[in-house]
């Protein structure tokens, strides 16, 4: 099969804001992260995916777009934003970027325009004169968030908003909307990038509109995804869709709409299986995956920029995980999720750590990182909702913020984690670069690994009974090639007991620990928490 870039990248998620600050404003910004490729290249990531770094009045991190062809001037210029889209290049890193449609911020000259009734705009967001009865339902930010619609004083009637109410939805149903869209997909790809990180898709698609009839929502990804491949030919939609499987041909269609689909369901059922320590909930997902098209990708993560929804989780299996990982109610956030870093939920054990990580680049999937987990960098519960989770990255223990900036700590967009065991001066990158031990170092030689197995990107896995509940062996073939993985979730000792289906005749570690397979016996030792890759066949 011809090659497709994203079966088989390593995704690296970076807030621009909070990763290097460069001038010394306390603000992270295009040449702070430009300067620091270095790590992200070294950790064998290949793609960046970026979080907006759009003009903004920053009441949703960025997701409350004021402009769509600028870069907000605390992160630097446009000339900035191509200055490092090309240093990635040079690099063999890809570029993607948040693409924000569901909605814009009510500071948008567009619904400025639209409040006032100007002819143009007037139709661009969803309005309605009266509230409709079900305005307190489906609220996405339980407990700060009251409504869905809100009334505007200017236009003296209700726009809806999905999210917070300084987020007004785009009236997609109207083509003016998704023309403009494209216009905005058509900017950034001539800057260089190789798709989209798209928002909120199911919001987008649904069909809020009267006025405009003949619009097929999931239909219209398919035109999307047409637009993308006359512009720039590898060019992907990766979608923000917490989607359960039975929906995912409507947003893959037959290869022809969404090419990557962030696995949600999956997510939660890693965190139900490592509190449990147990490979069951993994491995009965994994065995009712649906096939999907070739040209079609899940994108599997353990943890991103908001709270770890758990929300599809039946009401005691989520309880488990608050237990495991979450007791306090300050960690739990939206009646639903959990406000951490990876780090603290594991205990800061980096067997444990480096397991999570293995089971994630095992299954399949494009992974993605979101940054400062490859360090086992912690969360600050002072600060509200998920900005928890969004401190500036750790680089050294020496410097004062972690070296994320000169500024004086008060001037930092957020403080760095200094306290406490995950504080910079213990957790740095610097640091970790020349442990060989360190969990950087552990998750690169994981990313490694990955990158070697192709199977894993291409293939369909098949769980291998292995005889312990705590393990979790997955068998992933592709052509000509096969790999075996095999996870021990619990913190004890496993022994795993190869069935005689599994062809061990020339059977090579891909990534070892040490442990190693007893040729008479079929048995593979595994310590707590341990983890081994085998290549079964192939080169
Ligand atoms: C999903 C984003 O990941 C989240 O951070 C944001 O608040 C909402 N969409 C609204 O844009």
């Amino acid at each position: 099969m011809f090659n497709l870039w994203y079966k088989n990248a390593v995704v690296y998620c970076v807030d621009v804001e909070t990763f290097q600050d460069s001038d010394g404003d306390g603000i992270g910004d295009f040449k702070g992260l430009t300067s620091r490729l270095d790590h992200i290249e070294a950790l064998g990531a290949t793609c960046i995916w970026l979080l907006p770094f759009y003009p903004s009045p920053n009441r949703d991190n960025g997701y409350d777009v004021a402009d769509y062809y600028n870069v907000d001037p605390r992160y630097g210029t446009l000339g900035d934003f191509v200055e490092f889209a090309h240093a990635a290049h040079e690099r063999g890193l890809r570029v993607l970027v948040d693409l924000v449609v569901n909605h814009s911020s009510i500071e948008h000259p567009w619904f400025q325009a639209s409040r006032a009734g100007d002819p143009k705009y007037r139709d661009w967001y969803v309005w309605r004169k009266t509230k409709p009865e079900d305005a307190e339902k489906g609220v996405i930010f339980p407990g700060v968030q009251k409504t869905t619609w809100t009334r505007d004083t200017k236009r003296k009637e209700y726009y809806f908003h999905r999210f917070y109410e300084h987020q007004a939805d785009l009236n997609i149903a109207n083509p003016q909307v998704r023309e403009e869209i494209e216009r905005i997909m058509g900017f950034w790809l001539a800057l260089g990038v190789s798709g989209f990180r798209m928002d909120a898709v199911p919001f987008m698609l649904e069909d809020l509109s009267s006025a405009h009839s003949g619009w097929e929502p999931h239909r219209y990804l398919s035109q999307l995804q047409t637009f993308l491949s006359w512009r720039r030919s590898e060019a992907i939609l990766l979608a923000e869709a917490n989607i359960p499987m039975e929906e995912a041909p409507d947003y893959f269609g037959t290869g022809d709409r969404l090419h990557v689909i962030f696995n949600f369901p999956l997510n939660q059922k890693m965190f139900l299986a490592f509190a449990r320590g147990e490979a069951g909930p993994v491995a009965d997902f994994v065995k009712a995956l649906p096939d999907i098209p070739q040209t079609a990708q899940w994108a599997t993560f353990l943890r991103n920029h908001d709270e770890i929804d758990l929300g599809r989780l039946e009401d005691g299996e989520r309880e488990e995980v608050f237990a495991a990982f979450g007791p306090e109610e300050d960690m739990q956030l939206y009646d639903r999720g959990l406000r951490r870093r990876l780090a603290p939920m594991l205990g800061g054990d980096e067997r444990r750590l480096a397991m999570a990580f293995s089971v994630m680049l095992a299954l399949p999937g494009m992974p993605v990182l979101w940054y400062g987990d490859e360090i086992g960098m912690g969360e600050d519960l002072s600060l509200s909702e998920r900005h928890a989770v969004r401190t500036p990255m750790q680089w050294r223990g020496t410097l004062p913020n972690g070296g994320f900036s000169d500024a004086a700590p008060k001037d930092c967009v957020r403080p760095v984690v200094a306290d406490g065991p995950f504080g910079y001066r213990h957790i740095n990158a610097e640091r970790q670069m020349l442990e060989i031990d360190s969990l950087f170092c552990r998750v690169r030689n994981l990313i490694r690994a990955r990158r070697g197995a192709a199977e894993i990107g291409w293939g369909k896995p098949e769980v291998v009974d292995v005889g312990d509940p705590a393990v979790l062996a997955l068998r992933t073939g592709w052509q000509d090639g096969e790999v075996l993985t095999v996870h021990n979730m619990a913190d004890r000792p496993a022994l795993a007991r190869l069935p005689d289906g599994l062809d061990l005749s020339d059977v090579r570690p891909l990534l070892s620990s040490g442990a190693r397979i007893d040729g008479e016996e079929r048995t593979l030792r595994l310590d707590a928490y341990g983890f081994e890759w085998f290549r079964l066949k192939g080169k």
